[in-house]
């Protein structure tokens, strides 16, 4: 569920009718809702209240600063995977002990800023890396908590190039060589292991794949503490899905997933962490787009649209689908079209969607595209130097910028002509 609805015919964000931001903030633009961000967070704290918890958003999906402090000032936690999203994180407010630091590429100048500034853990995805941190810390007279990303090769059943929990996959550490890697652990100075991590991938629509690799991480645990290593923390990742077509099924919901997770690993007495990016920010955000032209062509129509590829890169890098929605909804008997959805950049790829069925639209109409609150704004870049687009935050019946557009002086300002040229 959304705040995006339709009030006498006018497409609104809460209580803000989306044509106002337009007005303001010119197209395209990000527009997300706040009351929507503070429902599905808050989905999935109540699918865990049978445990100990902390519900770490996954900052990649949307990093935003008002998003991270709304959602911080609820009580989240953070997940994070480079020296930029800490940084985003301790400036919404995230105190150091609820941001946990994952990714397989991990810095030694990054383990000393989160070791400086506060860390709940590290999920740990390679040896190297595991002696890296524990020489890091050492040096600077601390001790990190870690956990081991353990990969369970289980197949996830999404898109192949989200999907991280396969063997073949780069991410974690085989699970068959987990025992033998905290057992290192345990002999190195620098660190201490808090817990198990697990992330198998993303949009899963289905909660088997979970329960496989979740029901492996129990068993690790017991083993590990047969071993004598205290295990008293699960972090089991993000990934589950958001209904991308609403005409579709719709994937499980928070709460059957946190039912799942109890069966599984409730047993342990665990404090459990997750690491949601998708399910909370995707569906409490539209990027919303106006028509230049409409172009009739041989066979189908286009209609040419003011975002591109650079602006929403899903749909070209993984055949992502987005519902698109019109801001002016039809009058009955309005008439209907189909359409290919393409954006103004120099490439065949620059397309939205491909014979969709929309009402007809002309030149100057808004179009939003749903579910873009996650892997959206994040994923922008300025190809064919286009300005990346504001993003605006929507409360009630308030909104403000919270990032504003560029200006041209400021994306040509940051290249520089040598004097010897
Ligand atoms: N934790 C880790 C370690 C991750 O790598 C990810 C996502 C998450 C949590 C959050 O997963 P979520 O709950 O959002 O599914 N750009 C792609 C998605 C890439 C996901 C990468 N990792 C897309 O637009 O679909």
């Amino acid at each position: 569920m959304d705040h995006f609805l339709y009030r006498d015919g006018i497409l609104h964000a809460e209580d803000v009718a989306i044509p106002q931001i337009a007005r303001r903030v010119g197209t395209p633009f990000y527009v997300y809702s706040a009351a929507t961000l503070r429902r599905h967070i808050g989905l999935f704290a109540e699918a865990l209240d049978w445990a100990e918890h902390l519900v770490c958003f996954a900052v990649k999906s949307n990093s935003n600063l008002a998003v991270l402090k709304l959602l911080g000032d609820m009580g989240a936690g953070m997940d994070v995977v480079s020296e930029g999203e800490y940084r985003r994180a301790l400036a919404a407010g995230v105190p150091g002990d609820r941001i946990v630091f994952s990714g397989v590429g991990k810095t030694r100048a990054e383990m000393r800023l989160a070791l400086t500034h506060g860390i709940r853990q590290f999920n740990l995805e390679s040896e190297p890396e595991m002696r890296a941190l524990s020489h890091v810390a050492t040096e600077m007279g601390v001790i990190a908590p870690v956990t081991v990303r353990v990969n369970p090769n289980v197949d996830a059943k999404t898109h192949a190039k989200i999907s991280t929990g396969k063997s073949e996959n780069k991410f974690g550490i085989p699970i068959a060589r987990a025992r033998d890697v905290y057992a290192e652990i345990a002999t190195l100075p620098g660190l201490k292991a808090v817990g198990i991590d697990v992330h198998i991938g993303s949009q899963l629509t289905e909660l088997e794949p979970f329960r496989q690799a979740y029901q492996k991480v129990a068993e690790l645990t017991e083993a590990l503490r047969a071993d004598g290593h205290d295990i008293t923390r699960l972090d089991l990742g993000g990934g589950l899905g958001i209904p991308y077509e609403r005409s579709n099924f719709a994937p499980p919901l928070p709460l059957e997933y946190g039912q799942m997770v109890r069966e599984t690993v409730g047993h342990l007495g665990c404090e459990i962490e997750i690491e949601p990016g998708r399910l909370v920010s995707g569906n409490a955000g539209l990027m919303v787009t106006s028509v230049i032209y409409v172009k009739k062509g041989e066979g189908q129509d286009f209609l040419i649209v003011d975002a591109g590829m650079n602006d929403l890169v899903r749909p070209a890098m993984y055949e992502a689908h987005h519902d698109i929605i019109p801001v002016i909804e039809a009058t009955p008997g309005q008439e209907k079209a189909r359409y290919d959805i393409v954006g103004p950049i120099c490439e065949t790829g620059d397309t939205f969607a491909k014979r969709r069925d929309l009402d007809s639209l002309e030149a100057d109409d808004l179009i939003a595209f749903r579910s873009a609150g996650a892997y959206g704004a994040v994923m922008a870049s300025e190809y064919n130097s286009r300005p990346l687009i504001p993003e605006v935050l929507v409360m009630g019946d308030q909104f403000e910028v919270i990032r504003a557009r560029p200006t041209y002086e400021d994306m040509l300002g940051r290249d520089t002509i040598p004097s010897w040229l």
